[in-house]
């Protein structure tokens, strides 16, 4: 595991795009898994920055996120899909063909699941994940539990990731209360992965999930036994 400190949000962002640029001018036909949340914008805005200098070319990257409200339709302005097009998609040479969100409103969405891990099989797995981390410390949408699972699965999120998703609608009521998000056999068999943090408010959980105990109450701790792990913080 490796743990950079930065000392400012625009530091980590411009850190994180140095990561994430390498993999995609060492392998330009990589599989990139990528994160929503407030955590990767500014990584997000360094690599439209690199693609309009000339410096980074997409059209053979392939990417997967980590998931996706249930029952928002890609164009609702809250959904993942949505933050994916207007974040980074929309201003760089990407192929929207290649961009791979789960549905949220398939019909049937355990096929949906199972659809999802054979897409990521298929494509040879990921190379590079992106992660941020929520304060109970979870990765995708994998919340605290009792146990891992392994494959992509509807969750019911918890009251703590309502509460911090909130800050993007309306109101409580509006923030959906399941997602279907990418289990965690995917995200430990990337190649590599990349855990972004910012803020004090981080700074507990991050400490537990990087030197605590191993356990499925604390997601990411699952990402000590990674054997490429980067964490980049900052306060
Ligand atoms: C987003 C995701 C979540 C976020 C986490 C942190 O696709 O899977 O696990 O990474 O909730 O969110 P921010 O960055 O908003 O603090």
């Amino acid at each position: 595991m490796k743990v950079i400190h930065t000392e400012n949000y625009e530091q980590l962002s411009r850190q994180a795009a140095n990561i994430i640029g390498a993999q995609i001018i060492s392998k330009p036909n990589c599989v990139l898994g990528l994160a929503t949340g407030s955590t990767p914008i500014g990584a997000y805005k360094e690599l439209i920055a690199r693609y309009e200098n000339g410096d980074l070319d997409f059209s053979e990257v392939t990417s997967v996120n980590l998931d996706e409200y249930c029952g928002l339709t890609p164009d609702n302005d809250q959904s993942y899909r949505y933050f994916m097009n207007t974040n980074l998609f929309d201003h760089v040479n990407i192929n929207k063909d290649k961009t791979n969100v789960p549905s949220g409103i398939a019909e049937d969405p355990e096929a949906e699941c199972e659809r999802y891990d054979r897409l990521i099989e298929e494509l040879g797995g990921i190379d590079l994940q992106l992660l941020g981390i929520g304060h109970n410390g979870h990765i995708g949408f994998n919340e605290p539990d009792d146990k891992y699972t392994k494959a992509t699965h509807i969750v019911e999120l918890g009251k703590s990731t309502i509460e911090a998703n909130s800050r993007f609608f309306a109101s409580y009521d509006d923030v959906p209360k399941s997602a279907i998000t990418m289990g965690m056999k995917s995200i430990m068999n990337a190649k590599k992965v990349l855990l972004v943090a910012s803020g004090k408010d981080k700074q507990e959980i991050l400490k537990k999930a990087l030197y605590g105990p191993i356990t499925p109450n604390v997601p990411a701790s699952i990402l000590q036994l990674h054997p490429d792990l980067t964490v980049i913080e900052c306060q």
